[in-house]
């Protein structure tokens, strides 16, 4: 089986602290059968420099946007852009499986906008999304659904 490859930012922690539980459940997974897939992640910063990926992975995008409503307004994205310039990179965007995107409910229309706009963007699969640091059953759901993405 292959691993999870997933290359992620976190501006306030919540996502970086997803990715740390997810890895640590499919750890606990692959105790029980190692055939199972482990995380390998990589989290991208304002200062990292774009480079090219040529393992097949999925990016992780929490929501940052610059005020407005999402409907006719406030849909410009900040914070995150190195993540958007990571993926617009040479072929990266093709090596793409999907994007899971984080949030806030509270945003309403706003909310995980921006991992909308790079599925539309990248043209890949909105996978799945989850509030905050997400909840245990996040976790499960989403290790559950990113392994259905491997071939
Ligand atoms: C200034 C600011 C703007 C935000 N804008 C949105 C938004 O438009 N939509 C949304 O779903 N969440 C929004 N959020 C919530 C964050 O996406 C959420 O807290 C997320 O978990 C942050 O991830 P991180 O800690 O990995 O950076 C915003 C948070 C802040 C602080």
């Amino acid at each position: 089986m292959k691993d999870i490859h997933i290359i992620y930012i976190s501006i306030s922690g919540n996502t970086r602290a997803f990715i740390q539980k997810l890895t640590k459940y499919a750890h606990e997974q692959q105790q029980n059968d190692a055939k199972l897939p482990k995380i390998i992640s990589q989290e991208v910063h304002l200062q990292t420099t774009p480079h090219e990926i040529t393992e097949p992975f999925f990016a992780f995008v929490p929501t940052y946007l610059e005020g407005g409503n999402g409907i006719d307004n406030g849909d410009v994205e900040i914070l995150t852009e190195p993540l958007r310039e990571f993926l617009r990179f040479n072929q990266n965007a093709q090596a793409c499986l999907g994007i899971v995107g984080s949030g806030n409910r509270n945003f309403n229309h706003q909310y995980c906008l921006t991992a909308k706009q790079y599925a539309q963007e990248f043209q890949v699969p909105l996978i799945a999304d989850f509030e905050l640091r997400g909840t245990t059953q996040d976790v499960e759901q989403i290790y559950q659904k990113l392994r259905t993405y491997l071939n």
